[in-house]
């Protein structure tokens, strides 16, 4: 693992935004996976992703305009539809013919479900039907239409490897989430012990009874438990359900570049009177997260020294499987095999 800078996986689904932020008719301008990509919707509400350069002179399409159906370059007025293709030139005289069909900016495939718009970054030149992860995962319980109650991201200012690593470090939280209204207090850890199984691109802490005393759970109803997944590209859906409601809670992790990450959290429920206390959600998930975000701003004061840096056992097992995960997914790739999940199931324990 380089210390500042990750491998950025590709062939793979990523969330670029919440379907919220992508308004009809208008465009959004965002770097990922190190790519300039103009994300948009058009006037009859599907989205799209050309990329962000003109392939005249170079200049990023943002700075044109988009009139619901086709952006035109602000420079020579060149105009894309929203598959990325030529269709029209406004220095072709009449006695030219230039086959405009034949000329692209570019584009991403898109795919928007359950609120959310995510956006494929191909292995060379293969579309997603055709590449190893066909399509973007589905959370269970809720509906293709069915968007998020809360989502909130925050940039980080470090590798999508540093950000995967704090999202499933279990030892951290009595150390930087430290709230009042959250729990930890880093002098009264317990031991704890888990169960982990292989799933898709990833593995999950397998389904576990959540403790009946909490208020908390008591409002999903009786048997309360939760599944835990962590999968590549970056995904962790941890899914609660009782046997009256159940809850939904996804992190994201969206590389911008190979030092820089979007890290978005999100929560889908079946109960109706979530709405009220948005609000009040919303600022404890992002006082959480911040505090996340600032762990790894000082974090890199160190890594800009290259220190040769440990994982431990048990605590730091599922950073290695991330590791792991993304060596297989890239070995497998260039020797054009299958996939194997390095992960095998066991136990971990550690105190938190
Ligand atoms: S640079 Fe875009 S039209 Fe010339
Ligand atoms: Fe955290």
């Amino acid at each position: 693992m380089n210390n500042l800078k990750a491998e950025l996986l590709r062939g793979l689904w990523y969330v670029a935004c919440t379907s919220e932020e992508l308004k009809a008719g208008k465009t959004m301008a965002k770097k990922l996976m190190g790519e300039p990509v103009l994300f948009g919707r058009d006037r009859h509400g599907k989205a799209f992703a050309i990329r962000d350069i003109c392939p005249h002179r170079g200049i990023p399409l943002r700075y044109g305009r988009f009139d619901g159906e086709t952006v035109q370059c602000c420079y020579h007025g060149w105009k894309f539809d929203t598959s990325g293709t030529c269709v029209d030139i406004p220095s072709t005289h009449e006695y030219q013919t230039i086959d405009y069909s034949k000329i692209s900016c570019g584009a991403f495939p898109v795919k928007e479900q359950q609120g959310l718009v995510w956006v494929y970054f191909a292995d060379g030149t293969e579309r997603p039907e055709d590449g190893r992860q066909p399509e973007p995962p589905l959370l269970p319980d809720f509906g293709l239409d069915q968007g998020p109650r809360l989502a909130i991201m925050l940039p980080f200012v470090c590798s999508v490897d540093h950000a995967a690593l704090g999202l499933m470090d279990p030892t951290h939280a009595a150390f930087v989430h430290t709230s009042w209204w959250f729990k930890k207090n880093a002098t009264k850890l317990r031991p704890k012990e888990k169960h982990f199984a292989p799933s898709e691109l990833g593995w999950a802490m397998v389904r576990h009874k959540l403790p009946p005393q909490n208020i908390a759970y008591k409002l999903l109803g009786n048997d309360v438990t939760t599944e835990i997944r962590y999968s590549l590209p970056g995904l962790r859906i941890e899914h609660i359900k009782g046997d009256r409601h159940s809850v939904v809670g996804l992190t994201t992790i969206t590389p911008v570049d190979e030092d820089k990450t979007e890290v978005r959290q999100m929560f889908w429920a079946t109960m109706g009177w979530v709405s009220p206390f948005k609000p009040l959600l919303r600022r404890l998930m992002t006082t959480f997260l911040d505090q996340d975000r600032r762990v790894v701003i000082q974090q890199r004061e160190g890594l800009e020294y290259n220190p040769k840096l440990m994982l431990i056992n048990d605590a730091d097992t599922q950073g290695r499987w991330w590791m792991q995960l993304k060596d297989e997914w890239t070995r497998s790739g260039s020797e054009g095999r299958d996939f194997q999940n390095p992960v095998r199931e066991r136990t971990l324990r550690w105190m938190s």
